[in-house]
């Protein structure tokens, strides 16, 4: 008789199954060991290794700059902290966009050299060949539409997507070419709440909003964002659940103050 207690693990028929249910699907960001583990215990469904490391973990301006050898790092961390939790990892900007080929090999370099469970990329319809090859591959693909962050020079501002009827259409459209192909979950990032109902109404494989209203099959938010790490980010479709900004601020100052004061170490915190 095993010693271990099995742990059910999520996989992407698990959240097939939960959309079926009606059961919503929790997805947060994790981007470290420690981070992942306290993540994992707390019951969520979904860890993404989000490319959005560029900013929080990084502090870069957007998410551009960060590249595949630096995924594979958080994504290799954070598979080391799992043991319930389906791990996805972000296809950095310029790992697949235009050239299939290279889109398998850095898929299949996030799977080998992490240990993760899925890849994530952007996009809909100028994407699907890599998408197909992937896949063909073996390697589970979740979609992501509405604002792309990779695509932030494009578009100019952060503001809500597919506001307007041409938009909004293109985003039904690839939503359907995203399921055909195969993708087992899709993201949609700040789109209408009317319309991300529809779509999720729309297809079998589950939507994961972010800033997309109440009726996707689940919701996903920064980690560092939503436990109140990233002073001063407070979006409408942010809810903050902790201020470790202030918390940990206050830690160190009265840290500062036992070692300046002499008053730490003090007798029974030395050897
Ligand atoms: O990189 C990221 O964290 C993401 C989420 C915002 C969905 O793509």
């Amino acid at each position: 008789m095993s010693v271990h207690k099995e742990i059910k693990r999520i996989t992407t028929n698990t959240l097939q199954e939960m959309k079926q249910n009606g059961e919503k699907i929790a997805m947060l960001t994790s981007y470290d060991f420690s981070m992942a583990t306290i993540v994992d215990d707390g019951g969520i469904d979904v860890i993404l290794v989000g490319d959005s490391a560029s900013n929080v973990m990084a502090g870069h301006e957007t998410t551009l700059p960060i590249t595949l050898d630096q995924m594979i790092y958080h994504a290799a961390s954070v598979v080391r902290a799992v043991k319930r939790a389906l791990v996805v990892v972000d296809l950095p900007f310029g790992s697949y966009q235009g050239n299939s080929k290279e889109a398998l090999n850095s898929a299949i370099r996030i799977m080998k050299e992490s240990g993760a469970h899925a890849v994530k990329l952007e996009g809909g319809s100028e994407v699907k060949e890599s998408i197909d090859r992937i896949i063909t591959a073996g390697i589970p693909v979740m979609g992501h539409l509405g604002l792309t962050p990779q695509s932030i020079y494009k578009f100019g501002t952060y503001t809500v997507r597919a506001k307007e009827e041409a938009e909004a259409k293109r985003l039904k459209e690839d939503i359907m070419v995203l399921q055909q192909a195969g993708c087992f979950s899709v993201v949609l990032e700040k789109i209408p709440a009317s319309l991300a109902k529809e779509v999720t109404a729309s297809v079998k494989i589950p939507t994961i909003g972010i800033g997309a209203g109440k009726h996707c099959d689940g919701q996903v938010l920064v980690i560092n964002d939503m436990i109140g790490l990233t002073k001063g980010f407070h979006p409408r479709f942010l809810r903050q659940y902790l201020n470790l900004f202030e918390e940990i601020s206050g830690a160190v100052k009265a840290y500062v103050k036992d070692v300046k004061d002499a008053d730490f170490p003090s007798e029974k915190e030395q050897y």
